[in-house]
């Protein structure tokens, strides 16, 4: 398959100061769309979706589907038509399946592509073939499936076809949505009932999407499961926009004081607000208004009114329900009074970059005190300079830096800012449209 990866790096360079306004939607949920496209495919009749989010990550997955024999109309204007073919009616790809900097694309179709009768191999940008996958590829050999990863447990991911798995009850050492997603996505094509327990609750969206395409999810003190052998049905699907996205904003909208924005039609799922809960202990004030369901997945709008924030000590329990949100919540510590502790996040350091590493350099190019901890972070809050930020290629941490530039003292440069598409078409302009003083610059 031809390669989709970002490849016109740019920077970021963002005026110092300004405040936030005006009402708006930032793009589709990353996580929905991709779980909409792969039980769309898999599903009997047709799946129409509607707000999908069309940055690369989830056209990975796309353009996945399509190499596998599924019928893909879109997206145009977040509209997609998916003929899904049926559990059983996926077809042999031609190419190598590319997945650019999905970690997403690449945990969960290990599972689904194991319980195939044909071979396939996964391959992804630089980071995501730096990323752990032994913790998908393990359980799954438990399973029966066979999978040979490149040294040291990453990508590529050669999957043998044609491998009978069997159900397993399975204790998740991490934490991690991708993982307990892949299993049940193999546990579909396994014979018996496929179990697992989560060391803490993680994002919930696949449970509930095959939920409501009709296939029964079965759960028992603290575990969930799935019988294998059952039936999807195609439906329609409206993705809420991304919490992890409207994230910037709430933190832009916090920070920069006379600031005044409503954000519309958030998911609200409570296994991804714990970054509301987080910055509501700092002080913030977002209010949730209009709360309804679409789909099985709970929205709202959200009122966010600048404030001081106050720093704390993060509660552990509330890491993994926010674990794409930190980026933005350092800034928000590097802008409140007083301390802000994380621990328990080891995690951070194998996402699409190092991110404790990546956020504790960029905070200190900008004169803040961050200290790294091998699983977290120490900030003391305080005045933030203007200077030069590199992103290492990770859009979350591309998107908070340029909203720091709202409190920095100076101009903020951002480099390596191209993966901002990953997750966020439009980010640039949305956020120069409602008052950040952001232009985009192609790298020299
Ligand atoms: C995701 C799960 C999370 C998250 C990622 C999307 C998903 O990863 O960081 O951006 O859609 O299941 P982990 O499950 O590895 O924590």
């Amino acid at each position: 398959m031809a390669q989709q990866a970002v490849t016109e790096e740019r920077s970021f360079m963002v005026e110092p100061g300004g405040t936030l306004h005006g009402r708006f939607r930032v793009p589709g949920d990353k996580s929905v769309s991709h779980r909409a496209v792969m039980l769309g495919s898999l599903a009997e009749g047709e799946t129409r979706v509607s707000g999908f989010l069309e940055g690369a990550d989830a056209l990975a997955t796309v353009a996945t589907f399509r190499a596998l024999g599924v019928e893909i109309e879109g997206p145009a204007h977040g509209r997609v038509r998916i003929r899904g073919v049926g559990l059983h009616g996926l077809r042999p790809p031609e190419e190598t399946l590319y997945l650019g900097n999905s970690g997403t694309s690449m945990r969960l179709l290990s599972g689904l592509l194991a319980g195939q009768s044909f071979d396939s191999v996964l391959t992804g940008d630089s980071s995501l073939s730096r990323r752990p996958m032994k913790r998908v590829t393990e359980p799954l050999a438990l399973m029966g499936a066979r999978i040979d990863t490149g040294e040291g447990g990453t990508a590529p991911l050669s999957i043998r076809g044609g491998q009978p798995l069997h159900g397993i009850r399975y204790d998740m050492p991490v934490a991690s949505a991708q993982v307990k997603s892949c299993l049940l996505l193999a546990g579909l094509f396994a014979t018996g009932e496929t179990w697992v327990r989560e060391p803490a609750p993680t994002r919930d969206h696949t449970e509930r999407m095959l939920a409501g395409f009709g296939y029964p999810v079965l759960r028992e003190n603290g575990w969930v499961g799935v019988a294998g052998g059952g039936r999807l049905q195609g439906g329609d699907i409206d993705v809420p926009a991304d919490i992890s996205s409207a994230t910037f904003f709430m933190l832009g909208a916090t920070i920069a004081a006379g600031s005044e924005i409503i954000l519309e039609h958030v998911g609200v799922n409570p296994t991804r607000t714990g970054v509301l809960d987080i910055l509501s202990l700092m002080g913030a004030d977002i209010e949730l208004r209009n709360r309804r369901e679409v789909g099985g997945e709970p929205v709202a709008d959200m009122r966010i009114h600048s404030c001081g924030l106050r720093g704390i000590t993060i509660p552990r329990h509330l890491v993994p329900l926010a674990i794409d949100e930190f980026p933005a919540i350092f800034i928000a510590a590097a802008c409140a009074e007083g301390t802000t502790v994380l621990s328990g996040a080891e995690e951070l350091r194998v996402k699409e970059s190092d991110r404790i590493a990546v956020m504790a350099e960029g905070l200190q190019a900008l004169g803040v005190d961050a200290q790294p901890t091998y699983d977290g972070m120490v900030i003391r809050g305080g005045k933030l300079r203007g200077g030069t930020v590199d992103s290492h290629g990770d859009h979350r941490i591309a998107m908070a830096f340029a909203m720091a530039a709202l409190r920095a003292d100076g101009p903020v440069r951002i480099e390596r800012c191209a993966n901002v598409e990953t997750s966020f078409p439009g980010f640039a302009e949305l956020s120069a449209a409602h008052g950040l003083g952001i232009r985009q610059e192609a790298a020299e």
